[in-house]
C-alpha cells in the first residue's frame, strides 16, 4: 500500500464485497422502480456523502446530486453509477441496488413528480357528473381544459370539454363540473399550457 491510489482501489473492493454480501437472493427479478429507503441505506453505507456532500448537496470532490432528476433521466443516472468516471469508484452494485440509489437520489427534493397536478373528484365515484378539483403545486397554468373520454373498442367517446376556472381564493386550484354519458371506465384528459395529463376515473351506472 505505497500509493494512495492503491489504497483507494483496495478500499473500493472491500466496499464492493460488503455490498455484494447484502445483495438479495440471486435470480430475484430486478424491480422496475427502486426503493428509495434502501437507496438511502446504500448511500450511508458507501460514503457517497464523503464526496457529494451532506444531503448530497455537493461536496469539494463530487457534484451536487440533489435535484439530479431534473437534469438526467433515471437511465442516465443508473448508467453513471454503473460506469462512474474517476475519481468516483465503481462500487459494483447490482442492477437492483442501482435502481434503489436512482430512486433515492431522485427523491431528495421531492422528485420530478412534485410539480405534477393532483386531481380529485366529488363524488369520488361519480355517476352522471362530478366536480373536478385540480391543484397545481408549481406555477399556476394560464388555462386548464378537461375532456372526459371513454374508450370504446377502437373508438373513443368524448363528453363535453370543460374549461376549468381558478379558485378565487387560491390561484393554484382549478375546478369545473364534468358530465359523463354513461357508467364505466373513463379518462379525464387535462390540457394545461401545452401539457396533457390523463386521469382515470370509474363512473358508476
Ligand atoms: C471518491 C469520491 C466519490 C464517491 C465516494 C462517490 N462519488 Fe459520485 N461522483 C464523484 C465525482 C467526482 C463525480 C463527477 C465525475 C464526472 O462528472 O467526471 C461523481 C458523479 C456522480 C454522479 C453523476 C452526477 C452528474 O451530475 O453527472 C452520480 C449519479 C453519482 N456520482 C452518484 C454517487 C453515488 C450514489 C455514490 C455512493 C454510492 C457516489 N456517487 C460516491 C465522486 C464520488
Amino acid at each position: 500500500m505505497k500509493s494512495p491510489l492503491l489504497l483507494t482501489i483496495a478500499l473500493c473492493s472491500l466496499l464492493a464485497v460488503a455490498v455484494h454480501a447484502a445483495t438479495p437472493a440471486q435470480g430475484q427479478a430486478v424491480p422496475a422502480a427502486g426503493d428509495p429507503s434502501a437507496g438511502a441505506k446504500l448511500v450511508q453505507q458507501n460514503g457517497c456523502e464523503g464526496c457529494h456532500g451532506a444531503g448530497l448537496k455537493g461536496g469539494t470532490v463530487g457534484p451536487r446530486l440533489y435535484g439530479i432528476e431534473r437534469k438526467l433521466s433515471p437511465a442516465q443516472i443508473a448508467d453513471f453509477i454503473k460506469h462512474p468516471r474517476s475519481p468516483m469508484p465503481d462500487f459494483g452494485f447490482t442492477d437492483a441496488q442501482i435502481a434503489d440509489l436512482v430512486a433515492y437520489v431522485s427523491s431528495l427534493d421531492g422528485g420530478a413528480n412534485a410539480d405534477k397536478p393532483v386531481a380529485t373528484f366529488d363524488p369520488a365515484t361519480p355517476k352522471d357528473g362530478a366536480t373536478i378539483t385540480v391543484r397545481f403545486p408549481g406555477t399556476p397554468p394560464k388555462s386548464v381544459v378537461a375532456v372526459p373520454v371513454m374508450q370504446m373498442g377502437k373508438g373513443a367517446m368524448n363528453s363535453d370539454k370543460v374549461v376549468l376556472t381558478p379558485s378565487p381564493s387560491d390561484a393554484h386550484v382549478f375546478t369545473g363540473k364534468l358530465t359523463f354519458g354513461m357508467g364505466g371506465p373513463w379518462i379525464v384528459r387535462l390540457q394545461y399550457d401545452g401539457h396533457t395529463m390523463d386521469i382515470p376515473v370509474t363512473v358508476g351506472s
